[in-house]
């Protein structure tokens, strides 16, 4: 049984109120953070490291999900020699470290160091990796992740060629939380929620809403519905 969990990207946060905007949504019902890390090396671009998680980790303390929320930073390490990266930013409170295939030689032996960390331990595709490369790692990860654009920059068109890869891991893995990133909104949640995606990454769409508690709900009722006649909603 898998749920519906909706992940906005900070990526498209104001930065210079980084703490209120992870308040912001997650008092919309957010169910985690997705804190996109970018070296400039793994991609073109730099975004942000371990001492802005730090101190966010400070602002948005882990609540209890019941009279606060849970506050999970799933930290997506768009980053090259992800290995060197496991201790500090579990030291600085991820919850979860999803690595890229393409940026690891050995992805059991990493999957296997993130665990022994205590923290959850997920893979990330490109656009241009064939999903079969996940299918030996699937039962030893917490989670994959089906990139929808290239990594490297928010506000990008979903991708919607994706699809199939999401539908191959879904029904080898009905148990798997499947994540998709990049382009996700309201237009575009039907694709990916029939596929059998159940953990929606959305910066854009979230931050930009004008009510983004409306937009979330939108997200995981697209997701529930699916995941209701697949036969694997759980609440
Ligand atoms: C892209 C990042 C995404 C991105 C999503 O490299 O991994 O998480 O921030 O942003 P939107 O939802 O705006 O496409
Ligand atoms: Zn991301």
């Amino acid at each position: 049984m898998v749920k519906s969990i909706i992940a906005p990207s900070i990526l498209a946060s104001d930065f210079s109120n980084l703490g209120c905007e992870c308040h912001r949504v997650l008092n919309a019902k957010a169910d985690w953070l997705h804190i996109d890390v970018m070296d400039g090396h793994f991609v073109p671009n730099i975004t942000l490291g371990q001492p802005i998680v730090e101190s966010l980790r400070k602002a948005v303390p882990r609540g209890d999900g019941v009279t606060k929320p849970k506050a999970f930073f799933d930290c997506h390490m768009m980053v090259a020699e992800p290995e060197k990266w496991v201790e500090e930013f579990k030291n600085v409170g991820a919850d979860q470290f999803t690595f890229h295939y393409e940026a690891t030689k050995d992805p059991l032996g990493l999957v296997k160091l993130i665990k022994s960390h205590g923290i959850r331990a997920a893979c990330a595709i490109k656009p241009g990796t064939p999903v079969d490369v996940l299918f030996e790692l699937a039962p030893f990860l917490d989670m994959a992740l089906v990139m929808t654009v290239e990594p490297g920059f928010g506000g990008q068109k979903f991708m919607p060629d994706m699809m199939p890869k999401v539908e191959q891991l879904r029904a080898k893995f009905p148990e798997l939380d499947i994540q998709v990133d990049g382009g996700l909104g309201k237009a575009t949640i039907p694709a990916a929620a029939e596929a059998g995606a159940n953990v929606i990454v959305a910066g854009t769409a979230v931050f930009t809403a004008p009510d983004p508690a409306e937009t979330i709900k939108f997200l995981r009722d697209a997701v529930d519905v699916q995941l209701k006649a697949r036969g694997i909603y759980e609440e």
